[in-house]
């Protein structure tokens, strides 16, 4: 198993700084590279917060909060961020064309025995690898928000991802707390391929009105112990990230069963995101 110390986090988003927080709080070096330095404010700004929350619920000490953040270096650019890197993974937009470019100029820049990982929701690991010269050494490594909270890591092996690297992923997801559980790549992994379908045919309830959204919530909340109803769980994904898995699921399998609700599609049409925009299914102040 390799021997990871330098792990690069390239996004510092939810899903970014939730992971650059989760490394660095379990004793990597962690450096966290973003395109402008407003959002890797914001991101720092959002990996304290959330250390202010476990040491209000004291989860962690002060001394680990500040060794936390003392762990945390940033950059704006990708070629410093990335040459001491054991372990690089990328947290950008779900965007093939952007992870391709990011992906090119990572391998390129990092040292050659760096695993390069992806926390992808559903592009393929084997597609994604190809752009690379190392597809032995790259990987789907899939956090859940919030990352600093959900036990779960989704490991996801592409074609060529060696035995070793996948070995090496699982054990650092264990040295995070987390469990891991191993998949093969297939359009939506396991995760997202159960979770879709049953947040699409939610969508689809209030669509012909069979419920309102509070209620379809109600129903899995108190029947089926869900934490969050499905609607207000699409709005905290991102309604446009929703749409995107299950076009991704539609196109790869073409079966009918993952055709987006069309007011879904209406939603995101209109900049009703969710959480993020203040509007989804529900109001956010
Ligand atoms: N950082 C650190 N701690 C956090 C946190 C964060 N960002 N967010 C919440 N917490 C902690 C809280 O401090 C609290 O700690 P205690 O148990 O010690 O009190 C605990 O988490 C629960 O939080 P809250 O009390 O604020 O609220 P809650 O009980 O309603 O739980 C929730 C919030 C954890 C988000 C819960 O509603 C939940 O589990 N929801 C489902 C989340 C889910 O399904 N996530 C996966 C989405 S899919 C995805 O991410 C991947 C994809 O590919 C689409």
């Amino acid at each position: 198993m390799n021997d990871i110390k330098n792990v690069s986090v390239i996004g510092g988003g939810t899903m970014g700084n939730g992971i650059a927080h989760v490394f660095a709080m379990s004793g990597f070096e962690v450096t966290l590279v973003e395109a402008k330095q407003q959002f890797l404010d914001k991101a720092l700004d959002a990996i304290e917060k959330n250390l202010d929350r476990m040491l209000s619920k004291q989860k962690i000490s002060n001394d680990d909060k500040k060794a936390t953040l003392q762990r945390i270096h940033s950059t704006l650019n990708t070629v410093e961020g990335v040459m001491k890197a054991d372990l690089v993974v990328e947290a950008i937009p779900e965007q093939f064309d952007l992870k391709k470019k990011v992906f090119q100029e990572v391998d390129e820049n990092a040292p050659k025995h760096t695993i390069l990982a992806s926390n992808t929701s559903s592009i393929s690991i084997t597609k994604l690898a190809a752009q690379t010269k190392r597809p032995d050494r790259f990987i789907g490594m899939h956090f859940f928000n919030p990352v600093p909270v959900m036990k779960l890591v989704e490991v996801i092996n592409g074609l060529e991802t060696s035995e070793e690297t996948t070995q090496t992923v699982m054990g650092l997801a264990e040295k995070l707390g987390k469990v891991p559980v191993s998949a093969d790549d297939s359009p939506g992994f396991v995760s997202n391929r159960v979770l879709m379908p049953m947040i699409n045919e939610a969508i689809f309830c209030v669509y012909e009105g069979v419920a309102e959204p509070e209620d379809i919530d109600q129903v899995m909340k108190l029947g089926m112990a869900h934490p969050m109803g499905p609607l207000r769980l699409a709005d905290f994904i991102g309604l446009d990230v929703c749409l995107d898995i299950l076009n991704v699921l539609y196109d790869g399998f073409k079966d009918p069963k993952y055709r987006p609700c069309p007011l879904l599609v209406k939603m995101v049409d209109a900049g009703k995101l969710g959480d993020k925009t203040g509007e989804g299914f529900f109001k956010y102040d």
